[in-house]
Protein backbone atom coordinates (compact mmCIF):
# COMPACT_ATOMS: atom_id res chain seq x y z
CA UNK A 1 0.00 0.00 0.00
CA UNK A 2 1.34 3.34 -1.09
CA UNK A 3 0.45 5.18 2.17
CA UNK A 4 1.67 2.97 5.45
CA UNK A 5 0.90 5.04 8.48
CA UNK A 6 2.42 2.46 10.28
CA UNK A 7 6.27 3.49 8.97
CA UNK A 8 5.42 7.50 9.01
CA UNK A 9 4.23 8.82 11.88
CA UNK A 10 1.27 10.95 11.56
CA UNK A 11 2.61 13.76 13.76
CA UNK A 12 5.51 13.77 10.86
CA UNK A 13 2.68 14.08 8.44
CA UNK A 14 1.30 16.44 10.21
CA UNK A 15 4.09 18.50 10.82
CA UNK A 16 4.42 18.73 6.99
CA UNK A 17 1.93 19.56 6.23
CA UNK A 18 1.67 22.76 8.53
CA UNK A 19 5.58 23.92 7.20
CA UNK A 20 5.65 22.29 3.93
CA UNK A 21 6.15 25.18 1.23
CA UNK A 22 3.65 25.58 -1.54
CA UNK A 23 3.09 23.45 -4.47
CA UNK A 24 3.57 25.32 -7.47
CA UNK A 25 4.19 24.45 -11.22
CA UNK A 26 3.24 21.05 -11.16
CA UNK A 27 0.36 22.35 -13.13
CA UNK A 28 1.84 22.51 -16.42
CA UNK A 29 1.61 18.96 -16.15
CA UNK A 30 -1.33 18.42 -15.12
CA UNK A 31 -4.47 17.47 -16.84
CA UNK A 32 -6.82 19.60 -19.20
CA UNK A 33 -10.17 19.44 -19.27
CA UNK A 34 -11.15 22.54 -21.76
CA UNK A 35 -13.48 20.36 -23.93
CA UNK A 36 -16.54 22.17 -23.82
CA UNK A 37 -19.02 21.22 -26.19
CA UNK A 38 -20.58 18.14 -24.07
CA UNK A 39 -21.53 20.62 -20.67
CA UNK A 40 -24.87 22.34 -20.58
CA UNK A 41 -25.14 25.91 -20.44
CA UNK A 42 -27.60 28.33 -19.02
CA UNK A 43 -29.38 30.60 -21.17
CA UNK A 44 -27.33 33.60 -21.30
CA UNK A 45 -23.68 32.11 -20.55
CA UNK A 46 -21.15 31.21 -23.41
CA UNK A 47 -17.79 29.90 -23.46
CA UNK A 48 -16.27 32.85 -25.44
CA UNK A 49 -18.70 35.57 -23.57
CA UNK A 50 -15.48 38.35 -23.32
CA UNK A 51 -14.31 37.30 -26.75
CA UNK A 52 -14.72 40.79 -28.12
CA UNK A 53 -15.12 43.28 -24.83
CA UNK A 54 -12.06 41.83 -23.05
CA UNK A 55 -10.07 39.42 -25.35
CA UNK A 56 -7.35 39.52 -22.38
CA UNK A 57 -9.32 38.63 -19.55
CA UNK A 58 -8.43 34.93 -19.19
CA UNK A 59 -4.76 35.79 -19.17
CA UNK A 60 -4.60 38.75 -16.74
CA UNK A 61 -6.49 36.78 -14.44
CA UNK A 62 -4.02 33.77 -14.74
CA UNK A 63 -1.11 36.55 -14.59
CA UNK A 64 -2.21 37.89 -11.24
CA UNK A 65 -3.12 34.91 -9.57
CA UNK A 66 0.55 33.18 -10.35
CA UNK A 67 2.18 36.07 -8.42
CA UNK A 68 -0.37 35.81 -5.59
CA UNK A 69 0.14 31.94 -4.93
CA UNK A 70 4.09 32.35 -5.70
CA UNK A 71 3.66 34.45 -2.32
CA UNK A 72 1.32 32.48 -0.58
CA UNK A 73 -0.83 29.30 -2.23
CA UNK A 74 -3.27 29.24 0.48
CA UNK A 75 -4.77 31.43 -1.25
CA UNK A 76 -5.58 29.19 -3.59
CA UNK A 77 -8.08 27.42 -1.06
CA UNK A 78 -9.57 31.05 -0.02
CA UNK A 79 -10.47 31.68 -3.85
CA UNK A 80 -12.36 28.07 -4.55
CA UNK A 81 -14.14 28.67 -1.35
CA UNK A 82 -15.27 32.18 -2.00
CA UNK A 83 -16.73 30.41 -5.56
CA UNK A 84 -18.89 27.63 -3.54
CA UNK A 85 -19.70 29.97 -0.96
CA UNK A 86 -20.92 32.36 -3.59
CA UNK A 87 -22.88 29.97 -6.02
CA UNK A 88 -24.42 27.75 -2.93
CA UNK A 89 -26.40 30.71 -1.57
CA UNK A 90 -29.00 32.75 -4.21
CA UNK A 91 -26.47 31.50 -7.37
CA UNK A 92 -22.83 32.80 -8.60
CA UNK A 93 -23.37 36.07 -8.72
CA UNK A 94 -20.77 38.23 -6.77
CA UNK A 95 -23.54 38.27 -3.64
CA UNK A 96 -21.45 36.78 -0.80
CA UNK A 97 -19.10 40.13 -2.05
CA UNK A 98 -21.24 42.80 -0.61
CA UNK A 99 -20.51 44.35 2.79
CA UNK A 100 -23.23 44.96 4.60
CA UNK A 101 -24.65 47.55 6.41
CA UNK A 102 -25.10 49.19 10.04
CA UNK A 103 -28.82 48.08 9.91
CA UNK A 104 -28.49 45.21 7.45
CA UNK A 105 -25.33 42.30 7.78
CA UNK A 106 -24.48 40.66 4.71
CA UNK A 107 -23.70 36.92 3.63
CA UNK A 108 -20.49 38.16 4.74
CA UNK A 109 -21.85 38.08 8.46
CA UNK A 110 -23.66 34.63 8.33
CA UNK A 111 -21.47 32.07 10.38
CA UNK A 112 -20.11 30.00 7.39
CA UNK A 113 -19.00 32.99 6.17
CA UNK A 114 -16.74 34.09 8.72
CA UNK A 115 -13.99 32.02 8.16
CA UNK A 116 -13.69 33.26 4.66
CA UNK A 117 -10.35 34.63 4.46
CA UNK A 118 -11.10 38.65 4.03
CA UNK A 119 -7.39 38.53 1.68
CA UNK A 120 -9.86 36.26 -0.86
CA UNK A 121 -11.89 39.59 -0.94
CA UNK A 122 -9.20 41.22 -1.79
CA UNK A 123 -7.63 39.58 -4.76
CA UNK A 124 -10.81 39.44 -6.62
CA UNK A 125 -11.02 43.60 -6.20
CA UNK A 126 -7.77 43.71 -7.02
CA UNK A 127 -8.33 41.56 -10.20
CA UNK A 128 -11.33 43.07 -10.76
CA UNK A 129 -9.04 46.74 -10.90
CA UNK A 130 -6.76 45.19 -13.49
CA UNK A 131 -9.58 43.75 -15.76
CA UNK A 132 -11.51 46.98 -15.65
CA UNK A 133 -8.49 49.24 -16.33
CA UNK A 134 -7.85 46.92 -19.67
CA UNK A 135 -11.21 46.50 -20.72
CA UNK A 136 -13.44 48.57 -18.73
CA UNK A 137 -16.32 47.78 -16.62
CA UNK A 138 -17.60 45.20 -18.69
CA UNK A 139 -16.57 41.73 -16.66
CA UNK A 140 -19.07 40.79 -13.45
CA UNK A 141 -17.17 40.13 -10.18
CA UNK A 142 -19.00 37.01 -10.21
CA UNK A 143 -17.28 35.98 -13.35
CA UNK A 144 -13.68 36.74 -11.94
CA UNK A 145 -14.79 34.98 -9.23
CA UNK A 146 -15.47 32.03 -11.24
CA UNK A 147 -11.94 32.33 -12.83
CA UNK A 148 -10.06 32.84 -9.70
CA UNK A 149 -11.51 29.64 -8.38
CA UNK A 150 -10.64 27.91 -11.89
CA UNK A 151 -7.23 29.04 -11.88
CA UNK A 152 -7.04 28.27 -7.89
CA UNK A 153 -7.72 24.82 -8.98
CA UNK A 154 -5.41 24.64 -11.92
CA UNK A 155 -2.09 26.87 -10.25
CA UNK A 156 -2.14 24.21 -7.29
CA UNK A 157 -1.87 21.38 -9.53
CA UNK A 158 -5.56 20.09 -10.55
CA UNK A 159 -7.35 19.98 -14.22
CA UNK A 160 -7.41 23.54 -16.24
CA UNK A 161 -10.87 23.91 -17.71
CA UNK A 162 -12.94 26.32 -19.84
CA UNK A 163 -15.62 28.39 -17.38
CA UNK A 164 -18.76 29.78 -19.06
CA UNK A 165 -19.07 33.12 -19.23
CA UNK A 166 -21.68 35.94 -18.90
CA UNK A 167 -22.54 35.79 -15.35
CA UNK A 168 -24.25 39.46 -14.16
CA UNK A 169 -23.83 41.05 -10.24
CA UNK A 170 -26.43 40.81 -7.94
CA UNK A 171 -27.81 44.04 -6.55
CA UNK A 172 -28.95 42.15 -3.51
CA UNK A 173 -27.41 39.80 -0.77
CA UNK A 174 -29.14 36.97 1.04
CA UNK A 175 -30.35 36.90 4.82
CA UNK A 176 -28.35 35.25 7.60
CA UNK A 177 -31.16 32.41 7.26
CA UNK A 178 -31.02 32.17 3.59
CA UNK A 179 -27.40 31.56 4.02
CA UNK A 180 -28.09 28.87 6.87
CA UNK A 181 -30.09 26.90 4.45
CA UNK A 182 -27.95 27.09 1.94
CA UNK A 183 -24.36 26.00 3.10
CA UNK A 184 -23.88 22.24 4.36
CA UNK A 185 -22.72 22.23 8.09
CA UNK A 186 -19.25 20.34 8.22
CA UNK A 187 -21.01 18.19 11.35
CA UNK A 188 -23.15 16.86 8.93
CA UNK A 189 -23.33 13.65 7.62
CA UNK A 190 -23.45 11.95 4.35
CA UNK A 191 -27.20 12.19 4.51
CA UNK A 192 -28.15 15.56 5.36
CA UNK A 193 -25.23 16.71 2.74
CA UNK A 194 -27.03 14.13 0.07
CA UNK A 195 -30.22 15.93 0.72
CA UNK A 196 -29.19 19.10 0.67
CA UNK A 197 -27.28 18.99 -3.00
CA UNK A 198 -29.87 17.39 -4.39
CA UNK A 199 -31.99 20.22 -3.57
CA UNK A 200 -29.80 21.86 -6.01
CA UNK A 201 -29.89 19.10 -8.73
CA UNK A 202 -26.41 17.62 -7.52
CA UNK A 203 -26.36 13.49 -7.26
CA UNK A 204 -23.91 11.54 -5.47
CA UNK A 205 -21.22 11.69 -7.41
CA UNK A 206 -21.38 15.51 -7.94
CA UNK A 207 -21.56 15.21 -3.73
CA UNK A 208 -18.41 13.26 -3.68
CA UNK A 209 -16.77 15.33 -6.01
CA UNK A 210 -17.51 18.87 -5.02
CA UNK A 211 -16.22 17.99 -1.64
CA UNK A 212 -12.93 17.30 -3.06
CA UNK A 213 -12.68 20.74 -3.02
CA UNK A 214 -11.06 19.91 0.22
CA UNK A 215 -7.88 18.56 -0.98
CA UNK A 216 -6.08 21.73 -0.23
CA UNK A 217 -6.57 24.42 2.60
CA UNK A 218 -7.18 24.30 6.04
CA UNK A 219 -9.80 25.03 8.73
CA UNK A 220 -10.06 26.57 12.12
CA UNK A 221 -10.59 23.80 15.24
CA UNK A 222 -13.84 25.26 15.98
CA UNK A 223 -15.52 23.56 12.74
CA UNK A 224 -14.23 19.91 13.71
CA UNK A 225 -13.71 19.89 17.71
CA UNK A 226 -16.67 18.05 18.50
CA UNK A 227 -15.37 15.45 16.88
CA UNK A 228 -12.63 15.63 19.48
CA UNK A 229 -14.07 16.41 22.52
CA UNK A 230 -15.80 15.72 25.12
CA UNK A 231 -15.52 12.46 23.16
CA UNK A 232 -13.04 11.29 20.29
CA UNK A 233 -15.02 10.44 16.93
CA UNK A 234 -14.93 6.12 16.73
CA UNK A 235 -14.50 6.76 13.14
CA UNK A 236 -11.66 8.89 13.38
CA UNK A 237 -7.75 7.23 12.85
CA UNK A 238 -7.03 6.94 16.88
CA UNK A 239 -3.28 8.85 15.63
CA UNK A 240 -4.85 11.24 13.59
CA UNK A 241 -7.10 12.12 16.85
CA UNK A 242 -4.22 12.19 19.07
CA UNK A 243 -2.43 14.86 16.42
CA UNK A 244 -5.38 17.15 16.10
CA UNK A 245 -5.50 17.34 19.78
CA UNK A 246 -2.38 18.61 19.50
CA UNK A 247 -3.01 21.39 17.14
CA UNK A 248 -6.56 22.04 18.78
CA UNK A 249 -5.52 21.43 22.66
CA UNK A 250 -8.65 22.91 23.88
CA UNK A 251 -12.37 23.45 22.25
CA UNK A 252 -12.35 27.14 21.10
CA UNK A 253 -9.14 26.79 20.18
CA UNK A 254 -8.37 29.80 17.23
CA UNK A 255 -5.83 27.15 14.94
CA UNK A 256 -6.22 25.73 12.09
CA UNK A 257 -5.69 22.17 10.45
CA UNK A 258 -4.68 21.42 7.23
CA UNK A 259 -7.53 19.81 5.55
CA UNK A 260 -5.66 17.06 3.52
CA UNK A 261 -2.71 15.95 5.87
CA UNK A 262 -0.87 14.17 3.26
CA UNK A 263 -0.67 16.76 0.33
CA UNK A 264 -2.37 19.67 2.07
CA UNK A 265 -1.45 22.54 -0.92
CA UNK A 266 -1.73 20.46 -4.23
CA UNK A 267 -5.18 19.86 -5.58
CA UNK A 268 -5.15 16.08 -6.16
CA UNK A 269 -6.58 12.74 -5.20
CA UNK A 270 -5.45 12.20 -1.51
CA UNK A 271 -8.13 13.61 -0.53
CA UNK A 272 -9.80 10.53 -0.50
CA UNK A 273 -7.16 8.72 0.31
CA UNK A 274 -7.14 10.63 3.27
CA UNK A 275 -10.91 9.03 3.58
CA UNK A 276 -10.33 5.81 3.07
CA UNK A 277 -8.00 5.92 5.86
CA UNK A 278 -10.23 7.54 8.34
CA UNK A 279 -8.51 11.08 8.30
CA UNK A 280 -10.80 13.08 6.80
CA UNK A 281 -11.31 16.13 8.84
CA UNK A 282 -15.19 16.92 9.23
CA UNK A 283 -17.65 14.51 9.47
CA UNK A 284 -19.22 16.16 6.36
CA UNK A 285 -15.97 14.87 4.67
CA UNK A 286 -15.40 11.20 6.71
CA UNK A 287 -18.96 9.91 6.44
CA UNK A 288 -18.74 10.12 2.55
CA UNK A 289 -16.58 6.81 3.04
CA UNK A 290 -19.08 5.66 5.74
CA UNK A 291 -22.24 6.28 3.52
CA UNK A 292 -22.97 2.80 1.32
CA UNK A 293 -24.24 5.52 -1.03
CA UNK A 294 -21.08 7.24 -1.36
CA UNK A 295 -18.43 4.83 -0.88
CA UNK A 296 -17.46 3.37 -3.50
CA UNK A 297 -17.32 6.66 -5.28
CA UNK A 298 -14.50 7.82 -2.62
CA UNK A 299 -12.71 4.54 -3.75
CA UNK A 300 -12.51 5.10 -6.99
CA UNK A 301 -11.50 8.77 -6.57
CA UNK A 302 -9.16 7.66 -4.46
CA UNK A 303 -7.49 4.96 -7.07
CA UNK A 304 -8.09 6.79 -10.30
CA UNK A 305 -7.06 10.72 -9.72
CA UNK A 306 -8.08 11.19 -13.68
CA UNK A 307 -11.34 10.29 -12.88
CA UNK A 308 -11.75 12.82 -10.27
CA UNK A 309 -10.63 15.51 -12.09
CA UNK A 310 -13.10 14.74 -14.48
CA UNK A 311 -16.30 14.19 -12.61
CA UNK A 312 -14.84 17.43 -10.58
CA UNK A 313 -14.57 19.34 -13.32
CA UNK A 314 -18.34 18.45 -14.33
CA UNK A 315 -19.85 19.25 -11.04
CA UNK A 316 -17.88 22.40 -11.09
CA UNK A 317 -19.20 23.49 -14.12
CA UNK A 318 -22.84 22.76 -12.87
CA UNK A 319 -22.14 24.84 -9.93
CA UNK A 320 -20.68 27.61 -11.57
CA UNK A 321 -24.36 27.68 -13.19
CA UNK A 322 -26.48 28.18 -10.30
CA UNK A 323 -28.74 30.56 -10.22
CA UNK A 324 -26.99 32.95 -12.50
CA UNK A 325 -27.98 36.60 -13.48
CA UNK A 326 -27.99 36.65 -17.53
CA UNK A 327 -28.67 39.15 -19.98
CA UNK A 328 -30.01 42.79 -18.33
CA UNK A 329 -30.39 41.04 -14.71
CA UNK A 330 -28.39 42.42 -12.34
CA UNK A 331 -25.09 44.55 -12.99
CA UNK A 332 -21.40 44.82 -13.58
CA UNK A 333 -20.27 46.12 -10.05
CA UNK A 334 -17.54 49.12 -10.25
CA UNK A 335 -16.27 47.69 -6.78
CA UNK A 336 -17.06 43.89 -6.23
CA UNK A 337 -17.79 44.53 -2.64
CA UNK A 338 -20.89 47.36 -3.15
CA UNK A 339 -23.75 47.30 -5.44
CA UNK A 340 -23.61 50.23 -7.88
CA UNK A 341 -26.24 52.63 -6.54
CA UNK A 342 -24.62 52.59 -2.93
CA UNK A 343 -21.17 53.31 -4.86
CA UNK A 344 -20.61 57.37 -4.22
CA UNK A 345 -18.04 57.61 -6.95
CA UNK A 346 -20.42 55.96 -9.19
CA UNK A 347 -23.69 58.22 -9.83
CA UNK A 348 -23.33 58.89 -13.45
CA UNK A 349 -22.39 54.84 -13.91
CA UNK A 350 -25.76 54.16 -12.31
CA UNK A 351 -27.67 56.52 -14.99
CA UNK A 352 -25.92 54.75 -17.68
CA UNK A 353 -26.48 51.55 -16.32
CA UNK A 354 -30.52 52.37 -16.12
CA UNK A 355 -29.85 53.23 -19.81
CA UNK A 356 -28.23 49.87 -21.04
CA UNK A 357 -31.36 48.11 -19.23
CA UNK A 358 -33.46 50.27 -20.87
CA UNK A 359 -31.80 49.18 -24.18
CA UNK A 360 -32.16 45.88 -23.58
CA UNK A 361 -36.31 45.35 -22.62
C1 LIG B 1 -20.17 19.58 1.09
C2 LIG B 1 -20.28 20.44 2.03
C3 LIG B 1 -19.16 21.32 2.56
C4 LIG B 1 -18.97 21.61 3.87
C5 LIG B 1 -19.81 21.15 5.04
C6 LIG B 1 -17.80 22.44 3.94
C7 LIG B 1 -17.30 22.99 5.09
C8 LIG B 1 -16.09 23.66 5.21
C9 LIG B 1 -15.53 24.18 6.44
C10 LIG B 1 -16.20 24.11 7.79
C11 LIG B 1 -14.32 24.70 6.14
C12 LIG B 1 -13.31 25.31 7.12
C13 LIG B 1 -13.70 26.68 7.57
C14 LIG B 1 -12.80 27.14 8.67
O1 LIG B 1 -13.04 26.73 9.80
O2 LIG B 1 -11.85 27.90 8.42
C15 LIG B 1 -14.10 24.53 4.73
C16 LIG B 1 -12.97 24.94 4.05
C17 LIG B 1 -12.82 24.85 2.71
N1 LIG B 1 -13.77 24.41 1.81
FE1 LIG B 1 -15.50 23.48 2.24
N2 LIG B 1 -17.30 22.62 2.68
C18 LIG B 1 -18.10 21.94 1.81
C19 LIG B 1 -17.96 21.92 0.43
C20 LIG B 1 -16.96 22.55 -0.26
C21 LIG B 1 -16.92 22.69 -1.70
C22 LIG B 1 -18.01 22.22 -2.65
C23 LIG B 1 -15.77 23.34 -2.00
C24 LIG B 1 -15.22 23.74 -3.34
C25 LIG B 1 -15.42 23.05 -4.43
C26 LIG B 1 -15.08 23.62 -0.75
C27 LIG B 1 -13.86 24.21 -0.65
C28 LIG B 1 -13.23 24.50 0.55
C29 LIG B 1 -11.87 25.01 0.64
C30 LIG B 1 -10.91 25.20 -0.52
C31 LIG B 1 -11.62 25.23 1.99
C32 LIG B 1 -10.33 25.80 2.61
C33 LIG B 1 -10.47 27.30 2.72
C34 LIG B 1 -9.24 28.02 3.24
O3 LIG B 1 -8.18 27.42 3.39
O4 LIG B 1 -9.40 29.22 3.49
N3 LIG B 1 -15.86 23.15 0.28
N4 LIG B 1 -15.20 23.92 4.18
Amino acid sequence: MAFNLSAVSLTTLLLLASCSPFVFGGSEASSSYSSSSHHHLVKGLSWSFYEYECPKLESIVRKHLKKVFKEDIGQAAGLLRVHFHDCFVQGCDGSVLLEGSATRPSEQEAPPNLSLRATAFEIINDLRALVHKECGRVVSCADITALAARDSVYLSGGPEYDVPLGRRDSLTFATTNVTLDNLPAPTNNASVILTSLARKKFDATDVVALSGGHTIGRSHCTSFEKRLYPTQDPTMDTDFASDLKVICPTTNSTNTAVLDIRTPNKFDNKYYVDLVHRQGLFTSDQDLYTDERTRDIVESFAHDQNLFFEKFVSAMIKMGQLSVLTGGKGEIRANCSVRNSDNLDLASVVEEDLETAAELR
